[in-house]
């Protein structure tokens, strides 16, 4: 029926029309004064009066009253009566802000992801957005790269859950329900490995790296119903995503069955030319067109020099109508031919956003994300009567939202958040907050160390909130240097020389490089950025009233040298060992293993791994036995990793397969159970999956450092009794 519908009003419009139903602009361009976000380069465009009432959709503007009055004034001059759509960036919360994507992936919990995005979909529809540019599903490795912090960090599966659950979040069963919006998953494909981790450069990835590691998240994403995705900016040898057919037909299309419609990214269409591939703007929309983009973000090309490549014959009109068709019918599926308005409602902003129930959510997804790297020395968690020292630059800043998050009202400070949670006597000592390097790289070297010393705090526990400016994290905030700036580090130092048991907490949208001041810390929290309810979550945190349960979903490198460091890393034919000569994979200056590694994360408890066995009853089951050996109640992430020994392709050191959380109080021991399936022995060759039987190496334990290992011989026999893939938690 809505398919008829669209047929229907595709025959009434002229190719003008459909050129314009292809566009996406902001509505400055169509001549409304509004204010917008822009996140890209302002090209000034201005649309002509003819076409203005004719566009697709509109970018980044929000609000159910200017929504309403936009989409009410736009129905009566379109001809066919077609409503817009409207499309934002909704990446971690809406008005309620969840913690950064690579937060969220330190949870495990792709189920706390799912309901964010469910929160984030009903907030953002009753603002008169229909369609969320997210999840990121990009896979990262190097932290030099500003937009790590949108992603779910280096593991393939794992990025491919947290992706998939915030789809199945932002859609629900059927996007015309109310509070549902549809998901554009981004950015298609390999935009998260840009060279030297420098924002738009090229990604050069080998094939079998591409589809082993990158394309899986992406995938995972489309298999949960994503209704839209969008091109990455990026080349891959030598093809910028938005003009490679191969990629967005032969992959997307054809070998995964994508059916949605295809959104270049902002103004991407036009920069084929700075790629080097399109002359000018009539041959860069040629190439995005047969690539197969539908919707151009930005720039005009479609709409400008659509006529002319239909009369030439560079483009079909087929073509032109399937991508048309794409847009109406996303239109229709989310019921705006009935209900243009959709769920815009002032009433209801008022009710859902930054309300109780979500702000709640927000506070306990914002417990479970931050990392505790280190611990000694009894440092925490602080005792609710011991008075402490609270400094450093985020000590009492409210700017802790993380990317994404512009136009939001201000999280809760740290200091706040200690101070609501009732901790009995905090010294502050002010200090300026950082300045961003969006206004220049070079910063000024603030005195941090000299204030703390000019003030002592006469307190045994010292609490530095340090890290870097949200505003340097996220699109355009590529860093060649990953070390605290400022003088942060040296404000570590002196509170170390002060005979202080330091304690820091890092914000920060990656991981940075904290060699520098983790001898002189005894803990350190990673903290990333929570969003809304930041300081509550770090004081439950901090006074002990919850245990850290983080897991890093992203290596922790010793130093920007090291980059790529990562877990799941391919082998080398001269492996480190014990009894290495010089000829060995290794820096003469460093060790190779990470700072702290993938999967790494401490608790106010410790739980130990007792053994682990097969139980081969019906399929095999690798069961682990953990008992809670000390200290606090605390949720453990027990993580399961494989490595094929020998293959006709080699594979990499290990994989993660698995992970099952388990709450843990003292006395309690558990007996968890691993089933192996078949998706986690096999692997990409020549277009196919395979297996190949061999000794598999089976690991479990607590980071992917941290293990126990069973070799086992599978056969092709035993293979093919496994169950195809499990669920995972
Ligand atoms: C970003 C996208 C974003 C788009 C629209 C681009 O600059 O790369 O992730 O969705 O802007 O705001």
């Amino acid at each position: 029926m809505a398919n008829l519908h669209c047929e229907q009003l595709l025959r009434q419009m002229t190719t003008r029309e459909k050129l314009a139903q292809l566009l996406q602009v902001t509505p400055i361009s169509i001549g409304y004064h509004l204010l917008t976000d822009l996140t890209g380069p302002d090209a000034g465009l201005r649309l002509q009066a003819q076409d203005a009432r004719r566009v697709g959709s509109l970018l980044n503007c929000a609000g159910a009253e200017v929504t309403r009055s936009l989409q009410k004034d736009f129905l009566a001059s379109n001809p066919q009566g077609i409503p817009l759509l409207f499309m934002a960036d909704v990446l971690h919360g809406f008005r309620t802000i969840f913690p950064v994507p690579l937060a969220m992936g330190c949870t495990f919990a792709p189920a706390l992801a799912e309901q964010a995005a469910s929160i984030a979909a009903s907030e953002s529809a009753a603002s008169g957005i229909h369609v969320v540019f997210a999840p990121m599903a990009d896979l990262v490795r190097d932290p030099r790269w500003g937009r790590v912090t949108e992603s779910f960090g280096e593991d393939p599966l794992l990025c491919g859950l947290f992706a998939a659950a915030m789809v199945l979040g932002y859609q629900g069963r059927d996007v015309c329900q109310e509070g549902r919006v549809a998901a554009c998953v981004k950015h298609f494909a390999g935009y998260g490995a840009p060279e030297g981790g420098r924002e738009y450069a090229a990604a050069e990835l080998s094939e079998s790296t591409f589809s082993e590691m990158y394309l899986p998240p992406y995938q995972a994403a489309i298999q949960a119903g994503a209704k839209m995705v969008m091109a990455s900016f990026n080349a891959m040898g030598g093809v910028p995503a938005t003009a490679n057919r191969r990629l967005l037909e032969d992959v997307l299309r054809k070998a995964w069955g994508f059916t949605g419609c295809i959104i270049s990214d902002y103004n991407a269409v036009d920069e084929l030319r700075f790629h080097g591939v399109a002359t000018d703007g009539q041959s860069a929309a040629a190439r995005a067109l047969q690539a197969g983009i539908q919707i151009e973000m930005m720039s005009t090309h479609f709409l400008d020099h659509g006529e002319s490549l239909l009369q030439q014959g560079e483009w079909t009109h087929e073509g032109l109508d399937e991508a048309v068709l794409s847009v109406l019918e996303l239109k229709a599926e989310l019921g705006l031919f009935e209900n243009p308005y959709k769920d815009a409602s002032t009433q209801q902003e008022q009710k859902l956003h930054l309300c109780e129930p979500h702000r709640a959510f927000a506070r306990e997804c914002a417990q479970k994300a931050p990392v505790l790297l280190k611990n000694e020395n009894a440092a925490l968690p602080i005792s609710s009567n011991e008075p402490f020292c609270l400094s450093g630059p985020f000590a009492d800043d409210p700017h802790v939202l993380g990317a994404w998050s512009a136009g939001c009202t201000d999280g809760v400070s740290l200091m706040r958040g200690l101070q609501d949670a009732g901790a009995s006597a905090i010294h502050h000592i002010p200090m300026q907050p950082l300045q961003s390097m969006q206004n220049g790289p070079f910063q000024p070297v603030l005195s941090y160390a000299a204030t703390l010393k000019a003030s002592p705090p006469d307190t045994q526990k010292i609490v530095l909130a340090i890290g870097e400016h949200q505003n340097d994290t996220g699109e355009g905030a590529s860093k060649a240097c990953l070390r605290l700036t400022s003088g942060q580090e040296e404000l570590v130092r002196a509170a170390k020389a002060l005979g202080k048991t330091v304690i820091a907490v890092v914000f920060s949208g990656r991981p940075l490089e904290l060699s520098p001041i983790l001898a002189n810390c005894d803990a350190v929290l990673q903290a990333w950025f929570l969003g809304t309810e930041s300081g509550n979550a770090l004081a439950d945190l901090l006074l002990g009233k919850a245990s850290p349960s983080g897991k890093l979903c992203m290596s922790f490198p010793r130093s920007v040298g090291q980059i790529p460091v990562y877990y799941n890393q391919p082998r080398t034919g001269r492996p480190l060992s014990a009894s290495s000569t010089r000829y060995a994979s290794r820096y003469l200056d460093c060790p190779n293993e990470p700072l702290f590694p993938f999967g790494h994360g401490l608790a106010y408890g410790r739980c130990a791994l007792k053994s682990i066995a097969w139980d081969d009853e019906e399929t095999p089951l690798l069961r682990a036995e953990i008992a809670h050996e000390s200290g606090l109640p605390y949720q453990e992430t027990v993580q399961l990793y494989v490595r094929q020994e020998a293959a006709s392709r080699s594979r990499p050191e290990k994989s993660l397969k698995g992970f099952l959380s388990v709450s843990l109080s003292p006395g309690d021991s558990h007996t968890l159970s691993f089933p192996i399936a078949q998706d986690m022995l096999t692997f990409p060759l020549d277009g196919a999956q395979v297996f190949e039987e061999g000794f598999f190496t089976f690991e479990v334990g607590f980071s992917s450092a941290r293990t126990q290992a069973l070799k086992r011989f599978i056969s092709k026999e035993e293979f093919s009794k496994l169950k195809r893939s499990i669920q995972h938690a």
